[in-house]
């Protein structure tokens, strides 16, 4: 049982395979190169991988306008080898998700062409059509500011198509049975080809209802139900991680009263005010936010991300709370996208500070949710701020000191790596972080099997712990009796703070650190009195003398003796 909720439990990682590592010297990263560093991510600790788009495409959007969803696009190989990499992982116990991205296709994919030629077409009806400019076409971009409008006038139809994002990305009409069969293929191809499920893009878009006389769109959230069964009747295991930046109180349309719709969302809200909290060293609005994601059926789990290969979108926030989280992470116009965002990565976002780094990783790892990291995270690269929109977080992985950080042996990569200034290469890359034992490198790998010996994040419920201190988050997760403490402190400043653990009894007298000798006892009143640095942070198993005992327990569970979650 534990195993088909793998999920639950997992540690992410999210890479292209575009920029990640070229084996045949054109300058392109490729799945044979991806092969060969399939033991450096299981190094790493990672369960699981997530592949952004992969398939043909004019990579207009980074490959987000797919023009064929049955292939593998020939720079980076082909089908064949794309098994051998699902396999490749699959031999080292990690899973492999793809992005499916059926919102809209590419302007080139066959469909549209044959749609656009005729009216007649019988994948006309595949898209969204107007004969006239639509009243709303001013209405609902998602790149404000680079996107003009939502229909464009196409001249082979002689009529006007919807595109909820850019024009060369026409919307598929998904409420025609013919394209919800075809969504439902799409995934069933996939999972034959050994994917254990799906990062399925911009879903409130894709269950809207659509059209020119659409004024405020309508989520057909049944849609979801429909996509789960059929991949559960294919695969049992096999998971769909929603990206889906809603608001709390719509939660659980997404993942179903009964647990019957989306396995996985991101969490954006949470994600919008963790970075408000590290801006202003305030935990309360994440507490809240936490609390209000809460409510999530038993089967279900959030993504918990810090950066992601887009802007960090900042939209869910207060007006001044988006202005802190700017002043202090991204204050230039240059670092700002879409009137709502940062596009930053996230070292220069905290000053490349060692400790600020620690402290956000640290609350990804044990905030409520499955860690996702974004490759190149983990060992603290930059970002390229001449390139354009988002292209600027989207660079080649930096592997060594070789020319190119020894990602292409070619001269012209796909993408420029980044050769200057302290995120070049030459400063930060793998191979020197590796030999170094206190690198970013080899502490997330710590942390990554630290968070594997504390299942009760994933399994667990959790409580916010009322301290007098605003700086300082703590958290306590309880799971079949086990009970592990996280304590951060937001502050630059050292910060003493003084707290119960709340649990019955001798339950909660010691804490004992997981991550250095540094253990704490309860004084008579049964409080705890830590002293935590600036950005501090702790992790701690709740427990009597008897915690190591407690931890076979843990053991057993996870081998799938006793089975069900709780
Ligand atoms: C999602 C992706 C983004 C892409 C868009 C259109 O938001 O995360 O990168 O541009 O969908 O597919
Ligand atoms: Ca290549």
């Amino acid at each position: 049982m534990i195993d088909d909720l793998w999920y639950k439990n997992s540690v992410f990682y999210c890479l292209s395979v575009g920029t990640f590592m070229d084996a045949n010297g054109d300058g392109i990263g490729d799945f044979k190169g991806l092969l060969r560093r399939l033991d450096y991510l299981q190094g790493l600790g990672v369960t699981a991988i997530w592949l952004m788009p992969f398939q043909p495409s004019p990579h207009k959007d980074d490959g987000y306008d797919i023009a064929d969803y049955y292939g593998v696009d020939p720079r980076y190989g082909s089908l064949g080898d794309f098994v051998e990499f699902t396999h490749g992982c699959r031999q080292r116990g990690m899973r492999v998700i793809i992005d499916l991205v059926v919102n809209h296709t590419s302007d080139q994919h066959p469909w549209f062409l044959d749609a656009r030629s005729s009216p007649d077409s019988p994948y006309r009806d595949w898209y969204v059509w107007a004969d006239k400019k639509p009243a709303n076409a001013g209405k609902g971009m998602v790149f404000p500011g680079v996107q003009k409008s939502t229909w464009t006038r196409d001249k082979v139809a002689g009529a006007w198509f919807f595109h909820r994002f850019y024009d060369f990305q026409p919307d598929l009409n998904t409420s025609n049975p013919h394209v919800q069969a075809e969504i439902l293929k799409i995934m069933g191809f996939w999972i034959q080809l050994g994917v254990s499920g799906f990062r399925m893009d911009a879903v409130p878009f894709v269950i809207a209802t659509k059209g020119a006389k659409v004024g405020k769109p309508i989520e057909q959230y049944d849609m979801l139900r429909s996509f789960r069964e059929f991949l559960q009747w294919r695969q049992g295991n096999a998971v769909i991680l929603a990206e889906a930046n809603v608001l709390p109180e719509t939660d659980m349309e997404y993942f179903g009263d009964d647990g019957d719709r989306m396995h996985m969302m991101f969490n954006f809200f949470v994600n919008q005010n963790l970075f408000y909290a590290l801006a202003s060293a305030d935990s309360r609005p994440l507490a809240k936010a936490l609390q209000a994601t809460k409510p999530r059926p038993a089967t279900a789990q959030w993504g918990l991300f810090l950066r992601n290969h887009d802007e960090l979108d900042l939209g869910r926030l207060t007006k001044a709370q988006r202005e802190l989280v700017f002043e202090k992470f991204g204050p230039d116009k240059t670092m700002q996208l879409y009137d709502r965002g940062i596009r930053r990565r996230l070292a220069p976002m905290l000053g490349g500070d060692r400790r600020r780094l620690e402290l956000a990783y640290s609350l990804m790892f044990t905030l409520p949710g499955t860690p996702v990291i974004r490759y190149g995270d983990e060992i603290a690269m930059g970002d390229n701020l001449d390139l354009p929109e988002r292209n600027c977080a989207r660079t080649p992985m930096q592997w060594s000191t070789e020319p190119q950080a020894g990602f292409t042996k070619s001269d012209r990569p796909c993408s420029p790596v980044i050769d200057v200034g302290p995120y070049g290469y030459e400063h930060v890359n793998v191979a020197k972080q590796r030999r170094d034992p206190n690198s970013m490198l080899n502490w997330t790998e710590r942390v990554i099997r630290m968070r594997k010996e504390v299942p009760e994040v994933g399994w667990g419920d959790f409580k916010v712990i009322a301290t007098r201190d605003p700086s300082v988050l703590v958290m306590r997760y309880d799971w079949r009796n086990n009970s592990v403490l996280f304590v951060h402190n937001l502050d630059e400043k050292p910060r003493e703070v003084s707290f119960a653990v709340g649990l019955p009894g001798d339950a909660g007298k010691l804490l004992v650190n997981l991550l250095s000798e540094d253990h704490s006892r309860a004084n008579e009143r049964g409080k705890h009195t830590l002293v935590l640095e600036g950005y501090g942070y702790r992790w701690y198993r709740v427990g009597g003398l008897d915690y190591l005992l407690k931890r076979s327990d843990i053991d057993a569970d996870a081998k799938g003796k006793t089975g069900h979650p709780a």
